[in-house]
């Protein structure tokens, strides 16, 4: 029993030094060891697949719907998940792990739906549904489905027609104007805690 009591506190004992040491690099342009790695990615997408698998998928096929998810992609997603026209951007090559290329990587919408709204721990992936309904995250689901198989000429249209975001907008100050003109607040603005995922 003693032993057993040694052994525990060796481990703790073992653990805490580690953690207090400062040998482990956190630096993002350190690589996990592969087995670190893999052990994560397991586990990122265990959690994903657990949660998602029960959400109940909407009608995405409305053009409108694509539509404002093409202007919100384009305001939020583009400059770490990249598009038809656009190869590389500044951030994302110091980000690690490194975001999918949602132009070229075709998701299921479950899955896209639970990662924009919650977000991933310790990736730079941020929770959207902090700042965005459910029904502005389905947009942007409707609209990632029919990236892969764009143009770069099809994704530049598209988001040239796009309803500009309505945080951006907010930002600048215009979504104020637009709402007091028509005496009331913006619409659409999000709406947090409505519409659970399951
Ligand atoms: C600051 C950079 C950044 C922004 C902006 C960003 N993401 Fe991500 N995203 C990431 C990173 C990093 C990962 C990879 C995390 C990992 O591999 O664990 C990721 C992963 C994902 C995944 C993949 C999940 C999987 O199972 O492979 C989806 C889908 C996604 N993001 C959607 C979005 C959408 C939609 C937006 C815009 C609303 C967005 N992201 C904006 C950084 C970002």
């Amino acid at each position: 029993m003693t032993r057993i009591l040694i052994a525990i506190a060796a481990i703790l004992g073992g653990i805490a030094a580690f953690v207090f040491s400062g040998v482990y690099d956190v630096g993002a342009d350190t690589p996990h060891w592969p087995i670190t790695r893999k052990i994560i990615e397991v586990m990122r997408d265990r959690a994903i697949a657990v949660r998602a698998s029960d959400i109940r998928v909407p009608d995405l096929s409305s053009d409108q719907l694509i539509l404002k998810g093409a202007g919100q992609y384009a305001a939020m997603c583009v400059g770490c998940h990249l598009a038809p026209d656009t190869a590389e951007s500044e951030i994302r090559p110091g980000l690690y792990p490194q975001p999918p290329n949602l132009s070229k990587h075709a998701l299921d919408p479950q899955t896209v739906f639970w990662v924009t709204k919650h977000g991933l721990k310790m990736s730079g992936m941020p929770a959207w549904g902090l700042g965005h309904d459910d029904a502005t995250i389905w947009s942007i689901v409707a609209f990632v489905q029919k990236l892969p198989g764009m143009s770069p000429q099809q994704y530049k249209d598209i988001v040239a027609k796009a309803p500009p975001d309505e945080e951006m907008k907010a930002v600048d100050g215009k979504a104020d104007e637009h709402g007091h003109e028509h005496g009331a607040a913006p619409a659409n603005k999000s709406n947090p805690g409505a519409g659970h995922s399951h």
